[in-house]
């Protein structure tokens, strides 16, 4: 018989992190000089007006619009890659819009028919969504650490550089390893790439660069978000690209599903993958942000890992996390415990770049007083 509570219940999902911080956000909230939280990593600066006219632009359009994206949606995308990240030969065909990349990570096992008796490998620190959209599928996820090969069995790998949590980049080698090994259980490497414009003392490549798989992109799935290099994270924008085959593939349930970013969000898109200086100018906004909280947090008797690029810092004081999330939180600064993405972040908190100016300066006077 059909179990309607398990309706309600859903999968067997995670509990949901940010609810077991609550205490902590209100002690850091009745600090007298206010909250700076440092726990998200949701953009605060203003969406660049070029993006809000091209939103508009199309406003008056009742149509639907297509899955696939307008053509120019597309061509945007692959020049886009190739003039900042020196991806080249991309198909138009195999660019697919997304609405932001989390719903693309949360369903992409379903949507390629991974399952029960699958398994999903994912980084030993990982964005929560990746166990998410394992367990939505039925599979079984598996943690890799650094360098370890996934097991036979695997349908998926996810890499993730910059890495979110840990800012930690993959050179060419390591990446092009990944690849490897990945292949030759059979797997689709997904690449998380939503970093991939925020390099620091480190330069992020593409899985879909030529340094990485010589002319074989068979298997491979860049996905990118335009949430955090174009601040687009309320227009909900991204893309997926890579294999033409499995592209293809995504598109065809995605059609069946309605699962369409909104036309305006398109147009948003296109304009945003068409010009590079505004993403320059929130580069610089993040950059100059690290430069005054990294050192803070140094003074103030943390260490920092990897943070080589993307939105985090990954620090420690060689204490369990929740310790250093107290500490913290008498400061009036929320950070968010590294146990958040796998056992393995026990002693780390990370500390995220999307705070404004002013907020980043009041937690470095609080970190170093
Ligand atoms: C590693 C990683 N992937 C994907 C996402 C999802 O971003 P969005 O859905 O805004 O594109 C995030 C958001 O923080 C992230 O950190």
């Amino acid at each position: 018989m059909f179990d309607r509570t398990a309706v309600r219940r859903g999968p067997a999902l995670p509990d949901f992190p940010w609810d077991s911080l609550a205490d902590q956000a209100a002690r850091a909230r009745s600090h007298p000089d206010g909250l700076v939280d440092l726990s998200v990593g949701t953009p605060v600066d203003p969406v660049p007006q070029l993006l809000q006219d091209a939103l508009g632009s199309v406003a008056d359009q009742p149509g639907y619009p297509a899955t696939h994206g307008t053509p120019q949606l597309r061509a945007a995308v692959v020049e886009g890659l190739r003039r900042r990240h020196g991806i080249d030969g991309l198909d138009e065909a195999a660019v697919l819009p997304t609405i932001g990349s989390k719903e693309l990570v949360a369903w992409l096992p379903t949507l390629l028919g991974v399952g029960r008796g699958d398994i999903v490998a994912i980084p030993e620190l990982a964005y929560p969504t990746y166990e998410v959209g394992a367990r939505l599928a039925g599979a079984e996820v598996v943690r890799l650490a650094d360098g370890e090969a996934p097991p036979a069995g695997t349908a998926l790998v996810w890499l993730n550089s910059p890495s979110n949590p840990t800012g930690r980049v993959l050179d060419a080698e390591a990446m092009a390893a990944s690849v490897e090994a990945a292949r030759s259980v059979g797997a689709v490497v997904a690449s998380d790439e939503c970093y991939l414009a925020l390099g620091w003392s480190a330069d992020p490549v593409s899985v879909l660069h030529s340094s990485i798989h010589s002319g074989r992109i068979d298997g491979l799935l860049a996905v990118h978000s335009l949430s955090k290099s174009s601040s687009l994270a309320g227009y909900r924008a991204g893309f997926v690209t890579g294999d033409p085959g499995l592209v293809a593939g995504l598109l065809e349930v995605r059609k069946h599903a309605g699962m369409i970013v909104p036309r305006p969000v398109q147009a948003a898109i296109t304009s945003a993958m068409a010009d590079d200086v505004h993403v320059a100018e929130q580069r610089d906004r993040y950059f100059a942000r690290r430069a005054v909280l990294l050192p803070a947090l140094r003074a103030a008797g943390f260490t920092v890992r990897h943070s080589e690029a993307g939105l985090y810092l990954w620090a420690t004081r060689s204490e369990g996390a929740w310790q250093t999330i107290d500490w913290l939180a008498e400061r009036g600064i929320l950070a968010a415990p590294g146990t958040f993405y796998g056992p393995a972040g026990a002693e780390f908190v990370r500390i995220a770049l999307t705070a404004s100016d002013e907020r980043v300066a009041a937690a470095a006077v609080r970190l170093t007083s």
